[in-house]
């Protein structure tokens, strides 16, 4: 028989094997709660590829208040519950024998999507997959980052230099402003000299904002639209990069592109899709449209069919959709945050408007994220970078 001692020791031990993440029952509205579940462990990956990470910082966006509301997202198999947060920051803590890009004490963030089986996967380019299913971490089948503890393998993780951990919690939303863009200028080497002069960016969100960076980094002459009047936070952090801003309830898209266009790249981020045929009406000869916003709704419209048409045809335009990023642009993304705090510095850091303290504030994060109007970015504040508790490296 087990002795009282024996008993407590199995208790302790299971304690340091457990840790708070924050999850919902996917299917079920406004399920949000704090849980007690499995530590991940280095050995979880296979092959000694582990790399055990603290979490310090996690960014929530519309897509966790679709999964709260019971719109979006999938437990992983086995499971009823899903952790949620995509947008990751933290530390290494330990690495499996085989790692070899990574140390204890580094500051990293996590891709989102894991490979399927399409051959877009195979070759890292799992956010090009064809499959019908697809698996994001905090998101669809996969548990994500808001929780004590992430492990993963060294291929989804990126490295942000210690210089940059005040903003690290921006990679992942970096990483999709990213894709989105550089894919439209790898689509337009199809005009052979294309050189972009003016761009309209929709949205100015977390998104819009560092979309708008990238575009104004690489030198375009760019206009951002928002719903809200100017001026205020966005609008003023969008003039600070020598970028426009324009409220649609002042100048519509059609009519600001009279003025300020035409415009050669648009980037569609609002999450309003009725937006996209109005930019694609307006679009300039030769140009490129980037869809980015995951519209989850059934909204119907109709749309001047011929006209946008034959704008296209006799334009020679094109129009795309971008989702998530593979590491790659997350590595893109390193540099050009990197780039902003030396063109704009302190920019950046303006975006990081409502930080919550702790997972068990979970309450305050979710109403900050549905309810306040003028949050830029909503994040937790899972740890402090001094709470880690680094082995000695090297
Ligand atoms: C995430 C992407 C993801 C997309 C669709 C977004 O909020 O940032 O990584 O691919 O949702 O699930
Ligand atoms: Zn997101």
């Amino acid at each position: 028989m087990e002795s009282t001692m024996e008993r407590t020791a199995e208790t302790a031990r299971k304690k340091n094997d457990l840790m708070k993440a924050l999850a919902v029952i996917p299917g079920k509205p406004n399920t949000i709660h704090l849980r007690e579940v499995p530590k991940p462990r280095v050995e979880d990956v296979p092959e000694g590829r582990g790399v055990l990470i603290k979490i310090l910082n996690v960014g929530v966006d519309g897509t966790d208040k679709e999964i709260n509301a019971a719109e979006y997202g999938a437990a992983p198999s086995g499971d009823d519950y899903l952790i949620i947060g995509h947008e990751s920051f933290g530390r290494v803590e330990s690495v499996g024998p085989n790692v070899g890009e990574f140390r204890p004490g580094d500051y990293v963030s996590l891709t989102v999507r894991r490979p399927g089986s399409s051959l877009y996967d195979q070759i890292g380019t799992y956010d090009m997959t064809t499959d019908d299913v697809y698996f994001e971490r905090g998101i669809n089948l996969r548990h994500g980052f808001l929780a004590e503890y992430a492990v993963d393998a060294p291929e989804y993780i990126v490295r942000v230099p210690e210089n940059l951990k005040h903003v690290g919690v921006l990679m992942e939303p970096m990483s999709v402003a990213q894709k989105a863009i550089e894919q439209a200028y790898r689509i337009q080497q199809r005009l052979r000299v294309w050189k972009p002069k003016r761009a309209a960016v929709l949205g100015a969100g977390t998104l819009g904002l560092l979309a708008t960076l990238v575009l104004r980094l690489r030198g375009l002459e760019v206009t951002t639209f928002g719903n809200t009047m100017p001026p205020y936070l966005n609008s003023k952090l969008i003039e600070e990069l020598g970028a426009r801003y324009v409220s649609t309830k002042e100048l519509s898209l059609t009519d600001a592109s009279t003025t300020y266009g035409p415009f050669d790249l648009i980037l569609e981020g609002t999450g309003y899709s009725p937006l996209v045929f109005e930019a694609m009406n307006v679009l300039a000869k030769n140009g490129v449209l980037a869809m980015v916003s995951v519209t989850g709704g059934s909204r119907q419209l109709e749309v001047p069919s011929d006209k946008i048409n034959l704008g296209f045809v006799l334009g020679n335009k094109v129009a795309f959709g971008s989702v998530n990023a593979n590491r790659e642009y997350f590595e893109t993304g390193v540099k050009d945050l990197s780039t902003a705090e030396l063109q704009y510095p302190g920019w950046l850091l303006k975006l990081l408007t409502h930080p919550v303290k702790g997972l068990e504030n979970y309450g305050e994060m979710i109403r900050l994220l549905t309810e306040t109007k003028g949050a830029i970015k909503v994040y937790c504040q899972v740890a402090a970078a001094n709470e880690t508790q680094v082995a000695a490296a090297g």
